[in-house]
């Protein structure tokens, strides 16, 4: 009964169409005209958009979960827990069943090497990817850049994308999505988690009432502002629940070390 009235008020008034109340029977039930959904509570969005979006990929250019942006043509960034002997595709919308874009074998990865698993470790979960074959004809995303700081502050829409799961425990989308969720202080975040927060490198996003939220297989991913890269999806506890943001690799703490593999 919690969760449906919380979502109730997530949904809010132009939701109210698609509600029933059964009061007589002192049930509330509720018929949401629009839920949860991949990369949690965003809509569907178009590639052509943000051409430089690619994900791990098996050789046929198959989704097999994390996301990682395009940023020369030879390189890629993306988060350090995602990286393993694999491919990646870029172009294509529809991770699951669709086709075309160009898929390319990833000749070495870096990680970072201060990185441990994220949620606990020391945070800089950033990786730098080089392709085998140069990237053609899709432009790459600029990367936030020193004097970026203005990116980042308290309330500052993100955007973030992803083929990720629905839900927390839910599946994979097949079309790419996107949500745009406030930036959260270091101080804010660390009321959130108060163990596993590494604030130097790391840069929350959410709202306070939750129901927006990157999700299990958006890592990686990019975290959008302003046109630029400033954060790659890492963590969190859950998705989207209330007070429990998603936690962001954030590009700006360590970008000597990272443009330095570029
Ligand atoms: N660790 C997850 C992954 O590997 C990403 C989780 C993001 N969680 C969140 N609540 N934003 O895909």
């Amino acid at each position: 009964m919690a969760k449906t009235l919380r979502r109730l008020g997530l949904l809010g008034a132009a939701a109210v169409a698609g509600m029933a109340l059964f009061a007589g029977t002192g049930v509330i039930s509720v018929t949401p005209t629009a839920g949860p959904k991949p990369i949690v509570g965003g809509e569907v969005a178009d590639i052509k958009q943000t051409p430089w979006l690619g994900y791990y990929s098996d050789t046929n250019g198959k989704f097999t979960g994390c996301g990682v942006s395009l940023v020369t043509p030879t390189k890629a960034i993306t988060a350090a827990h995602c990286v393993r002997a694999s491919s990646v595709t870029f172009g294509r919308q529809k991770g699951l069943t669709g086709s075309g874009g160009t898929t390319v074998k990833i000749a070495k990865s870096w990680k970072h090497p201060k990185y441990s698993a994220p949620g606990s470790g020391t945070g800089y979960d950033f990786a730098v990817l080089t392709l085998e074959t140069p990237v053609t004809g899709y432009a790459p995303v600029t990367v936030v850049e020193k004097s970026d700081t203005g990116l980042y502050p308290e309330g500052t829409p993100a955007t973030v994308y992803g083929w990720g799961h629905q839900k927390s425990g839910g599946t994979n989308s097949d079309d790419l999505r996107k949500v745009t969720v406030p930036i959260i202080s270091d101080a804010n975040c660390a009321k959130s988690y108060t163990s596993g927060l590494h604030p130097a490198t790391e840069v929350c996003a959410g709202l306070a009432e939750g129901g927006k939220d990157s999700c299990q297989n958006d890592s990686g991913g990019p975290l959008i502002v302003g046109g630029k890269l400033i954060g790659v999806v890492s963590w969190g506890k859950g998705c989207a629940g209330a007070n429990a943001p998603g936690v962001y690799g954030e590009l700006i703490s360590a970008l000597d070390d990272i443009k330095a593999q570029l």
